[in-house]
C-alpha cells in the first residue's frame, strides 16, 4: 500500500515510521510519503491558511493551496484524483473510524490523507477533492495528523508481514472471528495475584471449553459495552 500524507509537520511520521509493526510493513515495499503542503503554495512567504468569510475566530486552509499541492503530486485536477484512489481528509465531524472503515482503507493499493490544521479546511477542499471525511471521535485535536497516524496504524496492522504471528489479526476485537465483537479477557503468569486467581478454565488445558468461554466473555463485551469501572472514581461530583 502507498500512503501520501499532505500536512503541515511532515518530520512527525518518522517516528510511526519506525514502529516496529509499521516498519514490517514498510520493509514489504509499503510506503508513507509525506507532502509538506506549504512547499507548493502560491501565496507568499509560506502562506496555506487565511481568515473565515462571515468573520469568527481561528484560520481556514485555503482550497488553492490544497489544489496546488494535489497537483504538483499527482499531475492531475485534484477533482479528478478522486476517482482513482481515496483522497481522506480528517476532520471532527467526518465518519466516524471504526473496524469496518479500517478493513475498507485497508483493502486500497493507494490512500491519500489530507491534514488540516486550525480551523480545519474551507469547504470546498471536502466537497471538491475529499473521497471521504474522516473523524477518530467526537472531540477536536489540533490538526489531522495525530488522526493520520492511528488511520495508518489500523490500516497497516492489517496488511501481510506487519504482526509476528497472523494469529493475532485475525482473532483481535471486533474481527469475524468474534462476530465483531470485543475480544475476550487476557491472563497471564502469576496465576495468582493477591489473591486475584485467573479463571480455572484458562489453566485446564481443555482447548474447546477455553474457545467457547473467550467466545462467550467476548460476547458478553459486545453486549454491555463498558461504563467507568466498578470502584473507580468517575470524576462526576454528582
Ligand atoms: N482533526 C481535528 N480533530 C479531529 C478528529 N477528532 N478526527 C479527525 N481529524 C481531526
Amino acid at each position: 500500500m502507498k500512503i501520501d500524507i499532505f500536512t503541515l509537520f511532515p518530520e512527525w511520521f518518522g517516528w510511526l515510521s519506525s514502529q516496529r509493526h509499521v516498519a514490517n510493513v514498510l520493509a514489504t515495499g509499503s510506503t508513507i510519503e509525506c507532502v509538506d503542503f506549504r512547499r507548493d503554495t502560491p501565496l507568499t512567504a509560506g502562506q496555506v491558511d487565511d481568515t473565515p468569510f462571515g468573520g469568527g475566530a481561528g484560520m481556514v486552509l485555503r482550497v488553492d493551496v490544497l489544489e496546488a499541492s494535489l497537483r504538483a503530486r499527482y499531475g492531475v485536477d485534484p477533482v479528478q484524483l478522486r476517482e482513482r484512489r481515496r483522497v481522506v481528509a480528517l476532520a471532527p465531524g467526518g465518519r466516524l473510524l471504526d473496524e469496518q472503515l479500517v478493513g475498507e482503507l485497508a483493502a486500497e493499493p493507494e490512500l491519500t490523507l489530507l491534514c488540516g490544521r486550525y480551523e480545519g479546511f474551507d469547504e470546498r477542499i471536502l466537497e471538491h477533492f475529499a473521497s471521504d471525511v474522516v473523524s477518530i471521535g467526537r472531540y477536536v485535536l489540533s490538526g489531522g495528523e495525530l488522526a493520520a497516524m492511528v488511520i495508518c496504524d489500523a490500516v497497516l496492522r492489517k496488511l501481510p508481514g506487519a504482526l509476528g504471528d497472523e494469529r493475532s489479526a485475525a482473532e483481535e476485537s471486533f474481527s469475524d472471528a468474534l462476530e465483531g465483537n470485543p475480544e475476550y479477557p487476557h491472563y497471564t503468569r502469576p496465576a495468582e495475584h493477591r489473591g486475584w486467581r485467573v479463571p480455572e478454565v484458562l489453566l485446564s488445558g481443555h482447548h474447546e471449553r477455553i474457545a467457547s468461554w473467550r467466545r462467550e466473555r467476548s460476547r458478553e463485551r459486545g453486549a454491555s459495552p463498558p461504563g467507568p469501572r466498578e470502584g473507580a472514581d468517575s470524576g462526576d461530583t454528582g
